[in-house]
């Protein structure tokens, strides 16, 4: 399967939606970056925007991959593949990350009714509402968005596909390890913290373990946000059928 996380927003959750919710759930999925200043810290491959002859020849060598697509380059990108004609065919979908703040969801938008121009259909394009407070519901939260879906019809979308805000986001950066990583930590946390002779490290151990547990808190919402997805049902990933 490959996916692009797009969005002409920067911090909406691209880079933490390809690496902790889609990479992770796609056996054997890798992820690169395209990105034309500031790599992101640990990642394996970057391709930069301008760069998008070899963007295409390496989507074409791989099976799964997730390409997170910096906002700097999403604009070049989309113009490029107006240029190469159906090449965002090489894409089984578009991934659509938002975030409440209205700037942000109009930007989505207008991420959406982009793809839309250059032929990507509805069924393709998958929003991902991200950093969800709890306590409101998407239906107001994202209202704007969701009233442009309606009315255009560039995208369908599903309210189960969302993402909470959670401090664990920001502390896993910081870490350099996986969400996956920091949740399967064996430590014994309890009994390393008994050991520690210095104050400062019993709280170094206290801040890691209280890390480990909203790892592990989140990954059931990151399973049932990418089930609600259903990326199974992207047009080129349905049982292909025989042709005559
Ligand atoms: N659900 C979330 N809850 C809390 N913080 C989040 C969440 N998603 C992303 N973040 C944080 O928001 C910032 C932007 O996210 P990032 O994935 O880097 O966005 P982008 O790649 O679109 O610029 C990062 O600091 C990230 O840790
Ligand atoms: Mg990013």
């Amino acid at each position: 399967m490959k996916l692009a996380v797009i969005n002409f927003s920067g911090n909406v959750g691209k880079t933490t939606v390809a690496r902790h919710l889609l990479a992770p759930r796609i056996p054997g999925c890798q992820v690169v970056a395209v990105e034309s200043i500031n790599a992101d810290d640990g990642q394996p491959v970057t391709i930069r925007g301008r760069q998008f002859a070899q963007l295409q020849e390496f989507l074409q060598s791989v099976d799964d991959v997730v390409v997170d697509v910096g906002a700097s380059n999403v604009e070049e990108l989309l113009r490029l593949m107006r240029r190469y004609q159906d090449s965002q065919e090489d894409f089984d979908g578009f991934v659509v990350p938002t975030v409440p703040a209205r700037k942000q969801q109009q930007d989505t938008a207008a991420t959406l009714a982009e793809l839309s121009r250059i032929g990507v259909p509805p069924e393709r394009l998958r929003v991902v509402f991200n950093q969800v407070d709890d306590d409101s519901p998407i239906e107001r939260t994202f209202e704007t968005l969701l009233a442009y879906c309606a009315s255009t019809g560039v995208a369908q979308t599903c309210a189960a596909a969302c993402i909470s805000f959670n401090e664990v986001y920001a502390l896993v950066r910081g870490s350099g390890q996986s969400l996956a990583e920091l949740a399967a930590d064996g430590t014994d946390y309890k009994a390393a913290i008994a050991n520690a002779a210095a104050q400062p490290d019993k709280l170094a151990l206290a801040q890691r373990l209280a890390t480990r547990r909203l790892a592990r808190g989140v990954i059931p919402e990151l399973d049932a946000c990418f089930a609600a997805l259903e990326l199974h049902r992207l047009p080129s990933c349905q049982q292909a059928t025989p042709t005559a």
